[in-house]
């Protein structure tokens, strides 16, 4: 089924245990969370004691988005920490198959991330083996940046490729969702929205997700 995933970048950190409360209410049951480090992208955020601490205060599921180096010494340590499913970047992982893997044998699902400039096509030999596939939006280091429509494109061709080859990994988006782009998406073959600012900049982030959450399932219905 379709999901929004509100994007925790976006909350007020000082609040966070609040922001997610609302969030909750609004419906969500996944929530997106940006790990970023400084040398992958040109932006800090949180580490491993965050996701330990949310994971006490939520059972959502806790889906973690590594903008980092060094996946392969990191992924573990937050999947520790109570992270569900952890997605690296194509970008920054050296031996893809061997972190995938290594992710799965701890009992998360694993995710491949593609910058806006990498092809789809690149995934070619790794497809059969992920649990999702997350197609950037923008350019991974800041929320509240536009969305760049050429990834509608990427997730056309991903889900072309997984209907072939009959296939089952889920597709996410990440950057600049909202209202209005919300309906194209779904209908490209999108199945896992991630939204920050456009929910957490709301005056009313339950209110939001849920209304998203409706358009989304409206797009899905409208699909078939
Ligand atoms: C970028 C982040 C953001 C964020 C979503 O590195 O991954 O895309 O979570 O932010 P919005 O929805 O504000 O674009
Ligand atoms: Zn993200």
């Amino acid at each position: 089924m379709v999901q929004i995933l509100p994007s925790i970048l976006s909350a007020d950190f000082a609040r966070l245990g609040e922001d997610i409360a609302k969030v909750e209410r609004g419906g969500a049951t996944m929530l997106h969370v940006d790990v970023m480090d400084g040398h992958f992208v040109p932006n800090l955020t949180l580490g491993p004691p965050v996701v330990k601490s949310v994971r006490q205060i939520t059972s959502l599921t806790l889906d973690v988005h590594l903008m980092i180096t060094d996946p392969d010494t990191f992924a573990p340590i937050f999947i520790e920490a109570g992270a569900d499913q952890v997605s690296v970047h194509y970008e920054a992982a050296r031996h893809l198959d061997r972190t995938v893997r290594h992710i799965q044998s701890m009992g998360a699902r694993a995710g491949v991330v593609l910058n806006p400039a990498t092809p789809v096509s690149v995934l070619e030999d790794i497809l059969y083996a992920v649990d999702y596939v997350l197609i950037m939006s923008v350019n991974p280091g800041f929320g509240g940046q536009k969305f760049i429509p050429n990834a509608l494109n990427k997730i056309r061709k991903l889900d072309q490729i997984r209907r072939e080859q009959r296939l089952g990994f889920a597709i996410e988006i990440d950057g600049g969702v909202n209202h209005d782009n919300l309906t194209e998406i779904v209908q490209a073959g999108c199945d896992w929205m991630v939204a920050g600012s456009h929910v957490f900049g709301s005056a009313d982030p339950a209110a939001t997700v849920k209304e998203m959450q409706q358009i989304a399932e409206l797009a899905t219905a409208a699909k078939v």
